[in-house]
């Protein structure tokens, strides 16, 4: 049974008519909760160990390794990949700061690139930006649409590129049925709670590299080789070797039970997602110069429901932001170009014009989206869209 968080009461949701999201956290992910609270091993164990094994075959992968969130996924993905000072590695303009700010961690220079029309890391960006120093190419699947990994790791073959994929937005999503995250390297995926399942806060590598996942296994716990239970397991526990300084980036039993029920339902929360994505693009159709960003397709995670507000609309971006808010409806933007942040200044280097990263921020609108929208809720979205230029 889904408890919808909607009806709850709060400073934050009282004037909204509808949310830009909601949570759905089962009755059965409570008792998975309640029921790992009960257990003597609260980190390090064998639900994590699950969830791994879960996520790797749900992903078509051979390992997967759970960390504390994606920004530690994609952070020691890189480290442990051996990135580090005096390397570039080329990042889309269009992403959450996390993904430049994993780079940025390793002492690496992040060489900002133009996206494509659907947001999406350019392939032609991408060539005109590697130097000798270029090390790996950071795609972003955004919204949930992948990108063209065929070209980008062809690419990546040519040059001697690592490919790291920021799948934060792609669980679920697929290109000819091969899962994101299994093109290049590593796949890197966050369990945020806005994303496709949440452990609220939590993340996850995916990997063919038996090498890879180790590296990362042992960074994530300060360095340490060997888990507890096999310390304990043989000999002393406390005599332990570090094989290099290392994090806290674990991902805890109780987040791990989370992750591993929601996973269960994924599919039709997706698919849930789905019809949502694709009523909204039935009914926003016939509203001149609001266009979506990108039609769903079979492999399209529907993350999130972006729309591009045109000229021919009549009313700015920033205008229909506001006309909205005040009907009682959260809207966003995905995202304040990275190029926009001052404080990248002094760290980045821009690979070429981003145009199309910089004329898509003042017309991209994302709109109020989770598996359990009802359509009465995008009735009203669209009604008010429509009534606001008027
Ligand atoms: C594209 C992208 N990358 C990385 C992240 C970071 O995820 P986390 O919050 O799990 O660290 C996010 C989170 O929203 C994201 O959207």
């Amino acid at each position: 049974m889904f408890i919808d968080l909607r009806n709850s009461k709060d400073a934050f949701s009282s004037a909204i008519k509808v949310p830009f999201f909601s949570p759905l956290i089962t009755s059965s992910d409570k008792n998975s909760i309640l029921k790992t609270l009960n257990s003597s091993l609260l980190t390090d164990g064998p639900i994590l160990r699950n969830f791994e094994e879960a996520f790797a075959k749900f992903t078509g992968t051979k390992y997967a390794v759970g960390v504390s969130n994606a920004t530690s996924a994609l952070h020691l993905s890189l480290k442990a990949l051996g990135i580090g000072v005096g390397d570039e590695v080329i990042v889309p303009n269009m992403t959450f700061v996390a993904t430049i700010n994993a780079v940025i961690l390793t002492g690496a220079t992040p060489v900002i690139a133009d996206v494509n029309e659907d947001l999406n890391l350019s392939s032609k960006s991408v060539l005109n930006s590697i130097t000798k120093k270029t090390k790996a190419v950071l795609p972003v699947h955004f919204a949930g649409k992948m990108c063209d990994m065929n070209v980008l790791t062809k690419i990546a073959r040519t040059n001697n590129l690592l490919i790291i994929e920021d799948c934060a937005h792609a669980l679920g999503s697929t290109l000819y049925t091969q899962h994101a995250g299994s093109f290049g390297d590593a796949g890197c995926f966050s369990f945020y709670p806005t994303k496709n399942i949440t452990t609220i806060e939590g993340g996850m590598v995916i990997t063919n590299s038996k090498k890879l996942a180790e590296h990362i296994r042992v960074l994530r716990n300060h360095g340490i080789a060997k888990s507890l239970s096999q310390r304990y397991n043989h000999g002393k526990p406390w005599d332990y070797e570090i094989t290099e300084p290392g994090y806290n980036y674990r991902l805890d039993e109780v987040r791990s039970s989370l992750g591993l029920n929601q996973l269960k339902s994924l599919t039709q929360l997706n698919q849930r997602r789905r019809k949502a994505f694709q009523y909204y693009s039935d009914e926003l159709k016939s509203i001149i110069g609001i266009t979506p960003l990108t039609q769903s397709d079979s492999g399209h995670a529907c993350h999130l429901y972006i729309i591009r507000v045109k000229k021919e609309f009549g009313l700015s971006r920033d205008k229909l932001f506001k006309k909205l808010l005040m009907r009682g409806i959260r809207t966003s933007v995905h995202y304040k170009p990275l190029s926009k942040f001052s404080t990248y200044r002094k760290y980045i280097r821009v690979g070429n014009k981003l145009e199309n990263s910089e004329s898509a921020y003042s017309e991209i609108l994302s709109l109020p989206f989770y598996p359990q929208i009802s359509k009465r809720e995008q009735d009203l979205v669209v009604k008010c869209i429509r009534e606001s230029n008027l």
